[in-house]
């Protein structure tokens, strides 16, 4: 048995998708969250800059000690692996889960993979997925502006720019016959609805969140790291800038007003 919390963080509020599947999954686990909201996006960032910055959120979870790190966040999990990877504590970034679920799901072996910028470019996405099945198709897109969509909570199903957005940067995808869609950004599982609706019914999607949320109860599991039973998980978070729109998204994400649990934090004077 491990009280030791879980860290887990995200340039933002895309990695709360992770955190609602590991509220799930591990309800007995308590969880530090940090949101870079002063400084998202991090997915149109140099890999340096996405380095540096995951260095220091990295370093702002270590304070709790805790017992696993989690990047809740495609760019850091792909752009600043050699960051993660470099970890004292056993860490997680979402491709490598992600890219399991995409081929075993995959029936014609056409998978597209959404994504930001530093994600795409960085070709992570293809190198897992062809380190599964070589003969697999990867048809990549970066939407950048999904992600200030979330963050502007334009995330209603009928929300009209969204469903554009969404339209118009899938379309490489639908048109190459993709029956699997990774969303490898973790704000866009908060968008699964509309992207479902233009998808269509016979195309899966992959929620990045809940494959990672999957892979930490693994790993927690394998290594003897689990809470007690006993323990009802609690969950603390922290971001960079004000608390307001941030809480306004978990609400509904979440199903609960997290603002008691929600506190600013300057982080150049943490780090
Ligand atoms: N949630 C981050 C990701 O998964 C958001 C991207 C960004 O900050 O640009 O990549």
């Amino acid at each position: 048995m491990d009280k030791r919390p879980i860290g887990v963080f995200d340039s933002g509020l895309g990695g709360l998708s992770t955190v609602r599947a590991m509220k799930k999954l591990l309800p007995c686990e308590d969880i530090v969250y940090f949101g870079d909201t002063g400084r998202v996006p991090y997915g149109t960032r140099s890999n340096e800059t996405v380095e540096t910055y995951a260095a220091q959120d990295i370093k702002f979870l270590q304070a709790f000690e805790c017992k696993m790190i989690v990047a809740a966040c495609g760019t850091v999990s792909t752009a600043a692996a050699n960051v993660l990877a470099g970890t004292k504590e056993p860490s997680t970034g979402i491709a490598k889960p992600s890219a399991k679920a995409a081929v075993s799901a995959t029936k014609n072996k056409i998978i597209g993979v959404m994504g930001t910028s530093a994600t795409v470019n960085s070709k992570a996405f293809d190198n897992e997925i062809h380190a599964l099945d070589n003969g697999a198709r990867v048809v990549s897109v970066s939407c950048p502006l999904l992600v200030s969509l979330v963050e502007s909570n334009w995330i209603s199903i009928d929300d009209e720019v969204t469903n554009a957005a969404v339209k118009r940067y899938i379309e490489p995808i639908l048109d190459a016959g993709a029956d699997t869609i990774i969303l490898g950004c973790t704000h866009f599982p908060i968008l699964a609805p509309i992207i479902q609706k233009i998808a269509g019914e016979n195309v899966t999607l992959i929620d990045s969140g809940l494959e990672e949320a999957r892979y930490v109860k693994e790993v927690l599991e394998s290594r003897n790291l689990s809470n007690s039973d006993n323990h009802r998980g609690e969950q603390k978070y922290f971001v960079s800038d004000k608390t307001q729109n941030f809480c306004d998204v978990a609400e509904v994400l979440l199903g609960e007003d997290i603002s008691e649990k929600c506190e600013f934090v300057d982080i150049f004077k943490v780090i």
